[in-house]
């Protein structure tokens, strides 16, 4: 029987709370981890097949290169991120651990992965946000194993600097000497190719970002008509990030009923809606803080790099 899926919080309340902060600010803004419901959540699985979008493909290719290569003293396996049945089978074919906890605040995720996974090791699914998850899965975990934990897919990216090193540092100090962490990061390259991948032509990752106020509507109450804005994709080279933006066509007024909020908008005006943020090779070591730096695995086709920390200074069996 499938492990019940363990609730740590009601996000459905922090969604309009979230909601209402965001639209209340100068340079409005929503939290880009409201993408994923289950439309959202599937225009995502597509912009993973556009050929525009490499990242997803240099991810998966990665991690097949180097999950033979992993060090067999993990027993335990934790994902932020319920993952991708593909991607995480191949950790826990070549790991063999005695458990697997995916973490994620959608539950059809979890229900996914588990149903996926359940062949590979005992599924024990956590539905929350990450770190709450995290300590939730260090007070279960059974003493004196090694834990892996996965944050793949570049989703790091989307933490701004100060929150991204603020993060880590948690991590960091809820794992135990032993744990490893891999990582995944999506690489500075050329802001044509990097635009491309966030502004395709035929339109699937603006009705991924629109999808976001077709939530508020859905689950809010909210009256955003999805036309009367438009999907803006740029690089800021200075802030190395994709920024994503929905760009008010007219002068208009939202109400949010939901949330408590009535959002003026200005024609030009823009809500924004994701940053996307890409490092150079030579600055992970820095953005690894305390963690000791183990490995890198880069893809050649799609630059992009797999990391393993560990939070000892143990070395690696060759
Ligand atoms: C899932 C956060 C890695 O930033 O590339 C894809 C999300 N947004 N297209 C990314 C996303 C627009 C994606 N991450």
């Amino acid at each position: 029987m499938p492990a019940a899926i363990r609730l740590v919080e009601t996000p459905a309340a922090a969604f309009a709370e979230d909601v209402r902060a965001g639209l209340s600010k100068p340079q409005k803004e929503l939290p880009c981890e409201y993408f994923y419901d289950d439309l959202g959540s599937a225009l995502f699985e597509a912009i993973t097949l556009l050929p525009e979008y490499g990242l997803t493909r240099a991810d998966q290719r990665l991690v097949k290169r180097l999950a033979p290569k992993l060090p067999a003293s993990y027993s335990v396996v934790a994902e932020l991120g319920s993952g991708s049945g593909t991607k995480t089978r191949w950790i826990l074919e070549a790991l063999r651990p005695s458990a697997y906890f995916p973490i994620d605040i959608s539950t059809a995720a979890l229900a996914r992965c588990q149903a996926e996974l359940a062949p590979f090791a005992a599924v024990r699914p956590i539905c929350s946000r990450y770190l709450d998850g995290l300590r939730e899965v260090v007070q279960c975990r059974p003493r004196g194993t090694r834990l892996l934990l996965l944050f793949l897919g570049s989703t790091i990216g989307n933490f701004d600097v100060a929150r991204r090193d603020e993060f880590l540092a948690e991590v960091r100090s809820l794992l135990s000497d032993g744990d490893g962490l891999l990582i995944g990061f999506d690489l500075v390259k050329p802001a044509d190719m990097m635009i491309a991948a966030y502004d395709d032509p035929g339109g699937i990752t603006a009705a991924f970002n629109l999808n976001l106020l077709a939530r508020i509507n859905r689950e809010l109450g909210a009256n955003f008509q999805l036309r009367n804005f438009a999907h803006e994709a740029r690089y800021l080279a200075h802030h190395q990030r994709i920024e994503m933006h929905l760009r008010s066509r007219v002068d208009q007024c939202v109400e949010v009923p939901g949330a408590g909020v009535t959002c003026m908008l200005r024609r030009g005006e823009t809500i924004w809606t994701e940053s996307s943020h890409k490092v150079h090779l030579d600055q992970i070591p820095d953005i690894a803080g305390a963690f000791v730096f183990q490995r890198v695995w880069v893809d050649p086709e799609w630059p992009f790099a797999e990391c393993l920390w560990t939070v000892d200074s143990a070395v690696l069996p060759a």
